[in-house]
């Protein structure tokens, strides 16, 4: 498909608040023109579930999130019948309980089908539930359809939601999931890209202070020491403490104030003060831990 029709389909461009990449805007024009899930993966903090939220801020659709767990089934994200209730209600006299469609609530798929307006679909977090889980919802996805047999009833989708899978590879996904999504992965933004992306956060940040932290979060970041590697949203956090906090921007690179905020591990704390008595003679370091 030539790209110009593609962008007749969609034309998604990030929005005020998302800085996207070039290759991340395609991927997302390609998944919706050819209404196949798009599965996206990368490091945690690098905007996977963000990416949902700017779609159907910028398509102007409204988005319907279904946050997998440890203990998601497939089924929970079609239907639930409430046999428990139906059961009180047949002891304690509401209404009629032959009618068993008061008993069944659709879940987060349902919705989405059965909305009047096309959706974003975000279904965050799919490596959270067991390997079945992807397996389950192939036809559902493929077909946007499933059948409920208690009441004998065909959902189908209304129109095709586009839908956005994340994942943080804490698992493989079985090849025929992955067959019918399109992929992508986000990779951690290098240091202009993470310029774009804190500004549309603090548009006034001060230059230097920015520059300052920047080259320390980045210098921390390519530590081979650091097990748990800070991400943009600890980056974020950090920028916000350091501003607020008001201290000067010469420190920042000395002293690395708030350190906290950025590393999360004791190890990691303690590498990077090796690293640093290894490197300068410079005491303070830790006062602000
Ligand atoms: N491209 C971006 N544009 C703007 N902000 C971003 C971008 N990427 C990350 N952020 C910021 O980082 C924070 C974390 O993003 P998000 O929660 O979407 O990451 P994630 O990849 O879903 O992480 P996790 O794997 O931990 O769920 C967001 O709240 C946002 O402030
Ligand atoms: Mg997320």
């Amino acid at each position: 498909m030539a790209k110009n029709q593609l962008r007749q389909i969609s034309d998604f461009q990030g929005s005020s608040n998302y800085v996207v990449s070039r290759e991340l805007m395609n991927a997302v024009n390609v998944a919706v023109a050819l209404e196949k899930p798009l599965l996206i993966k990368g490091e945690p903090g690098t905007g996977k579930t963000m990416l949902a939220e700017a779609i159907s801020q910028s398509m102007e659709k409204e988005l319907i999130i279904w946050n997998i767990k440890s203990t998601t089934k497939a089924q929970e994200g079609l239907y639930v019948y409430d046999t428990v209730q139906r059961l009180y209600d047949s002891q304690f006299g509401e209404g009629d309980v032959s009618d068993i469609k008061k008993y069944i609530k659709l879940g987060k798929l349902g919705e989405a089908f059965t909305s009047e307006k096309q959706v974003v679909l975000l279904i965050d977090e799919i490596d959270k539930a067991d390997l079945e889980f992807p397996n389950d919802l192939l036809w559902e996805l493929d077909k946007m359809e499933y059948h409920i047999p208690e009441t004998k009833e065909t959902i189908r989708a209304i129109h095709r939601p586009i839908v956005i899978i994340t994942s943080n590879a804490e698992k493989e996904l079985p090849d025929a999931f992955l067959r019918r999504c399109i992929f992508h992965y986000i990779e951690f933004p290098d240091q202009e890209k993470m310029e774009e992306i804190v500004r549309v956060h603090y548009p006034d940040i001060e230059k230097k202070l920015l520059h300052n932290a920047m080259e320390t979060f980045y210098r921390i970041r390519n530590m081979k020491e650091i097990q748990k590697k800070p991400s943009t949203s600890e980056l974020l956090d950090w920028l916000q403490a350091l501003v607020l906090s008001g201290v000067s921007v010469e420190r920042i690179t000395t002293e690395m104030p708030f350190i906290g905020v950025l590393l999360k591990k004791n190890q990691d704390i303690e590498a990077l003060f090796n690293v640093k008595s290894r490197n300068t003679s410079s005491s303070g370091y830790g006062r602000w831990r």
